[in-house]
Parts: structure tokens; sequence; C-alpha cells
């Protein structure tokens, strides 16, 4: 394997892209929007600076890296010569449903074709393929060139020889692989999403205001950040999206999302990309919070 293509140039796609650079790959970054493509890249270069400065990378390396990344708005220009495509375009079954027939057709025969996707079933995504044995998910983490899991998703028919490969290849970009099945939020999500619902509740029913229930778990539980702050992090549409594929894949109503988040989604407050969730990052980065006013 040597030449993969990323599809999407976001917060997830640049550091797929990045990863693999860096690990020697020659990476085809794609995106519809070529403002994205251009963020996607100034960010690559000021993550590579980051770990020049804490000495992790030489200066040589960087420039590697950045030289093996070419950047294109056209798909089947692409993915023509690939041997594999990681697509993390936006979470919406629609478009990758989309992407996926598009890639069968201007994708080598041989090619893998990979999602990063955190809650769309991969089996549903290799159904619209010609290919489904050699479709899986490679569900990175945030940020992809520090965290060092990839939970590989193996779809209903996805072969032994594909996950053999991924598997490896994950091994190879100085990842840890975990091999799991196809089912609503994996393993990742599945865990995590119920325990941010339940931290969202808990600040919905009164128990405790966001900076109490966070630092119950950031001290009480040696969590690195509090769940509502996580939640902010990870973005609270992306939350509630991944709760509605787990409600509606279970029939299961312990899945069902907090009231307080959806009225948040629907008020625009979607975390730190739109300066506010359960804190405050609109004037300065500093954490501030806003939880009175959800508070009964
Ligand atoms: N953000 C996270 O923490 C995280 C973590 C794990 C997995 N994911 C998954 O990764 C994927 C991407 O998420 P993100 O947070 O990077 O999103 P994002 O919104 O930051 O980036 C998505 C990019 O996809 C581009 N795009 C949309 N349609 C496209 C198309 N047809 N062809 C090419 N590019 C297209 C958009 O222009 C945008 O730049 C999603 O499936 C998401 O569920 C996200």
């Amino acid at each position: 394997m040597k030449k993969i293509a990323v599809i999407g140039a976001g917060t997830m796609g640049n550091g797929i892209a990045h990863t693999f650079a860096q690990s020697g790959f020659k990476v085809s970054l794609i995106d519809v929007n070529e403002a994205a493509l251009e963020k996607g890249m100034n960010t690559i270069a000021k993550n590579l600076d980051r770990m020049i400065a804490k000495e992790k990378i030489s200066e040589a390396d960087k420039s590697n890296t950045l030289a093996n990344i070419s950047t294109y708005t056209n798909l089947e220009d692409a993915v023509k010569t690939i041997d594999l495509v990681v697509e993390a375009a936006t979470e919406n079954l629609e478009l990758k449903l989309k992407i996926f027939k598009q890639l069968d057709q201007a994708c080598p025969e041989a090619a893998i074709l990979a999602s990063n996707t955190s809650s769309i079933s991969i089996t549903q995504i290799a159904a619209v393929t010609s290919r489904p044995e050699q479709v899986i998910g490679m569900h990175f983490m945030n940020p992809v060139p520090i965290m060092k899991l990839v939970e590989i998703i193996r779809g209903y028919n996805t072969s032994d020889t594909v996950t053999k490969t991924i598997m490896e290849l994950s091994e190879t970009l100085g990842k840890d692989p975990v091999e799991v099945n196809d089912y609503p939020g994996f393993v990742a999500n599945r865990i995590l999403m119920p325990m941010l619902n339940e931290s969202i509740e808990t600040l919905y029913n009164g128990v405790a205001g966001v900076n109490e229930i966070d630092t119950v778990m950031k001290l009480g539980m040696a969590h690195p950040m509090g769940p509502l702050q996580l939640a902010d992090f990870i973005g609270l549409d992306v939350c509630l999206s991944i709760l509605n594929v787990m409600y509606n894949g279970f029939k299961n109503p312990k899945y069902a999302p907090c009231p307080l988040l959806v009225n948040m989604v629907q008020a625009g407050k979607l975390g730190v990309k739109s300066g506010e969730g359960f804190y405050d990052y609109s004037e300065s980065r500093k954490a501030e919070k806003v939880s009175k006013q959800f508070l009964k």
C-alpha cells in the first residue's frame, strides 16, 4: 500500500492525511470546498511546527510530509490509481452513500474503501458498492496525529484479508488498532455517548452545575476532561446525531437524547465550533460556565 486518498479536509480529514503523509505514504487530499483544503493544509503545517517545537520531528520531516500531500477538488482525478480511500466527509448518510457509489466507479478494482464515520453503518455504506468485502471502518480519534486508537469496524461482508491488511496498516502508522463489529455506535461511542448524555441529563435535572459535574468526573474518575467539556469539544450536534443513530438502531429508550441537548443544538449552541456550548468560548479560550440558564 502506497497511495492513499483522504476525502474531506476538515478536522479529521486533515489529521488523517497528516498521519499517512508523515509515515511516507503519498496522499491525495480531496474536498469539495477549496477553502477547506487550504485551511486543512495550514492546520497540518501548524501541527507539524508544533511537533518541531517539541523536538519530535525535524524541519526535513515537515517538508517531506507536506510534499507527500496533493490536494484535489475533483474526486475522480484523485482516486484513479490509489490503493486505499479513507472517507472523512461530513457525517451524513445520504452524502456518504453518494460518495461511496462514486468511489466504487472511480477507484481501481483492488482498492479498499474505508470510512471514518462515527456512527453510520459500514454494512449499509458497503451495500451501495460492488465490493462490500473491501469496505471497512477506520475510526480514527481526534486529534488524529496524537491519539493512538483506531477502531477498525468490520461490516457484515468485510473480508478477513481486508481486515488484516487494515489492522497491519494502522500499526505501520504507529497506531493501536482494535477490531470491532458493525453495530450502532460501534464500541467507542456506544459507551461514551450514554455517559455524555447522562451528564447532560444530570445538569438538566438540576442535580449540579456544569463545573460541578465536570469536576466530579475529572477528580473522582481521573478523566482528563469533564464530560460536558468533552461534549463541547466533540460538537453537540455530533453527539446528538450519534445518540439518534443508537436510539433508532437499537430501538432502546436508554439512548434517547436529553431534551436539553436537543434544545441546545436547535439553538445553535454546538460547543467549541460555534463559540458556545456548556462553556463560553467566544471571547477568550478560557471556558466559562453558562450553566445557570439551563438549570431548573
Ligand atoms: N470530529 C471528530 O471528533 C470525529 C471523530 C471521529 C470521527 N469523526 C467522523 O469523521 C468524519 C468527518 O468529521 P469532521 O469532524 O472532520 O467534519 P468536518 O465538518 O470538520 O469536515 C468535513 C469536510 O468534508 C467536506 N465534504 C463534504 N462533502 C464532501 C464531498 N462530497 N467530497 C469531499 N469532501 C466533502 C467538507 O467540505 C468538510 O471540509 C465524520 O464522518 C465524523 O463522524 C469525527
